[in-house]
């Protein structure tokens, strides 16, 4: 039974960034009810409601996984601990994105699943590329000429797609005897332990936890073998998954993740219960900050034109009123308006200067790299304000 416990209010696609704020462009935006789910029979924390990804996984598809430095570098670093481990003959990413992954292989070891023709676009001259979701149908057609998958990589992407049931039916018939699946999600301890309630919108439609993706993956004949904590996107979780015959081993390393799982209590719905107790004290501290801020008259911007922001500024009902623009490095959002609040996205060359008294950081999950890549704005007296593990101003 699925049980709500989080209400995040009217939320737009977090993807949907407006070319013009027109009124009539505002109009004719989409809006749904973003509620979050318990489930307590396998213990799955889902999006009550899921958008059809045919809205949302469109060749205008704006997110770019080789714009972060942090990014490239962890694809890289994984790419070579995956084939150093397997030493596999086929690799397979579902979710391909700009080829960040897969280009760290020989392009005739790689097939790529990219929905978003656009992307897809970019990787398809190089690399075997196939526009398309991922369903049962796909992998039967590619694996009628193919020989089947050592590796299936999917990062960031198995929680995007509403339909768990044939996902993982679908890899099970692809991977080779001893193949294995390789994911990466923003990881639900992680989200209650920085109490991230940013990490759920529309294209999150799942996060996962150990306990629930071994239940989950029980009725497709796979196992989960082994697990570990990865710092990407303000924490995440890299599942090792096989075949039920195939010859691996539960690793110490997984047991020690579900039992801290269990410690936390993240199979019980009263965590959850108490999580959205504590989202709504954030919004509460955040909204303080910003009402505080534009008292003094502080020039006030977000940094990131990130998805996660878009919940937390139509959550917490932060547009125009508090924050006078957004920064993105990715081109195609430069020039737009950020989903639901209508706030114009610039370039950093062009927002982030002496000028600025605060930054909200939206991508909050680089601040790492950020802080690193700003510290001149620091010098001159600039400040980041966060919500995550609570409503701050970053003291430097
Ligand atoms: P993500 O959290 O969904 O990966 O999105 C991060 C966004 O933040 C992406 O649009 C790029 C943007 N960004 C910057 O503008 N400057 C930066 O330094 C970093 C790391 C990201």
């Amino acid at each position: 039974m699925n049980k709500i416990f989080l209400n995040l209010g009217k939320q737009p696609l977090a993807n949907s960034f407006l070319s013009s704020n027109s009124k009539k462009k505002q109009s004719k935006e989409f809006f749904y009810n973003l509620k979050v789910a318990f489930n307590t029979k396998n213990f799955l924390v889902s999006v009550a409601n899921p958008v059809n990804p045919k809205f949302q996984y469109t060749d205008k598809y704006a997110h770019r996984a080789s714009e972060s430095i942090t990014m490239k570098n962890a694809f890289a670093k994984t790419a070579n601990k995956l084939s150093k481990k397997f030493s596999p003959k086929i690799v397979m990413e579902i979710g391909s994105n700009d080829g960040v992954f897969i280009k760290n292989f020989d392009r005739k070891k790689v097939i790529a699943i990219e929905p978003c023709k656009n992307l897809a676009k970019l990787t398809k001259n190089k690399y075997r590329t196939y526009p398309n979701f991922w369903t049962k149908s796909l992998a039967e057609k590619i694996f009628k000429k193919s020989k089947k998958a050592d590796i299936i990589f999917s990062a960031n992407t198995i929680s995007h797609i509403p339909d768990l049931k044939q996902t993982f039916e679908a890899i099970e018939l692809s991977l080779s005897f001893n193949g294995v699946l390789v994911i990466e999600d923003p990881s639900l301890m992680s989200v209650i332990g920085n109490n991230s309630y940013d990490q759920f919108y529309d294209e999150h439609v799942y996060v996962f936890s150990a306990i629930a993706i071994s239940n989950v993956i029980k009725k497709a004949n796979l196992r989960l073998f082994d697990a570990e904590k990865i710092e990407t996107h303000g924490g995440s979780m890299r599942y090792y998954i096989c075949k039920n015959n195939a010859k691996y081993r539960t690793t110490n390393k997984l047991k020690k993740i579900l039992k801290e799982e269990k410690e936390k209590k993240l199979h019980h719905f009263k965590t959850y219960k108490d999580f959205s107790k504590k989202v709504k004290k954030s919004k509460i501290d955040l909204v303080k900050i910003f009402k505080r801020l534009k008292k003094e008259n502080k020039k006030v911007i977000s940094y990131g034109a990130t998805y996660k922001s878009s919940t937390v500024f139509n959550y917490c009902n932060i547009g125009t009123n508090y924050i006078e623009y957004v920064t993105d490095t990715t081109i195609n959002k430069q020039g737009k308006f950020t989903p639901g609040k209508h706030i114009p996205i610039i370039s950093p060359d062009k927002g982030i200067n002496k000028s600025v008294d605060y930054a909200f950081l939206g991508a909050w999950n680089f601040k790492k790299e950020i802080l690193k890549k700003e510290k001149s704005f620091i010098k001159q007296g600039g400040r980041f304000i966060t919500h995550v593990p609570s409503a701050k101003i970053i003291s430097s």
